[in-house]
């Protein structure tokens, strides 16, 4: 990750900025996938409010600049990553794989043996190159998505 960013909880505070952020995230990446009434229904599942209810039952976490802008926001409960945004003025800079890897390595701390995720159709290769597997096709109001999953490195008991 770039010098000078770092991982930090999500704040309530920063909740309409992180709102906008997935916004734009979505809009630029998911147009040739998705139809305008799957966008529009994903994107109200994010509003200020649904971000606020979310990080209350489950681990939310930012990458942020020195002077604090957010520049992605990734969440997980249990052993399911359920979401990562990157802002898109920065995507391929590595900060989608640098919050999956912060993600993961909270994962293996609790104990999960693997990691699942619903991958949106734009980024599934995205998953793929991060070592996800194919499982099984989803559909819901959000449109289709993929059910992946990972093996995570095991906490080693008998070093
Ligand atoms: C998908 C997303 C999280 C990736 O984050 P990112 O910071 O742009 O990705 P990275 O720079 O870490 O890329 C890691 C690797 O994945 C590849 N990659 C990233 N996005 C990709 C995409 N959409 N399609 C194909 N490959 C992709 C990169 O080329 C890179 O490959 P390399 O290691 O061979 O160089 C980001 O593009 C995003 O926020 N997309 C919109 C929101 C979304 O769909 N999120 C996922 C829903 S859960």
């Amino acid at each position: 990750m770039e010098f000078g960013l770092s991982i930090a909880r999500f704040e309530p505070s920063s909740s309409d900025h992180c709102s906008a952020l997935i916004r734009r995230s979505i809009l630029a990446s998911h147009q040739s996938f998705y139809s305008e009434t799957e966008i529009s229904v994903l994107i109200a599942e994010y509003s200020a409010e649904k971000l606020v209810q979310k990080a209350s039952n489950r681990l939310v976490f930012v990458i942020r600049t020195e002077e604090k802008q957010i520049l992605a926001i990734g969440s997980a409960k249990d052993h399911k990553i359920k979401a990562i945004y990157v802002d898109p003025n920065h995507f391929g800079k590595g900060l989608g794989s640098a919050m999956l890897a912060f993600l993961e390595s909270q994962m293996s701390r609790d104990g999960h043996i693997f990691a699942e995720l619903f991958s949106s159709l734009n980024s599934e290769q995205f998953y793929r190159r991060a070592g996800y597997d194919f499982i099984r096709w989803h559909n819901d109001t959000n449109g289709p998505a993929i059910v992946m999953q990972k093996k995570l490195p095991t906490k080693c008991l008998n070093p």
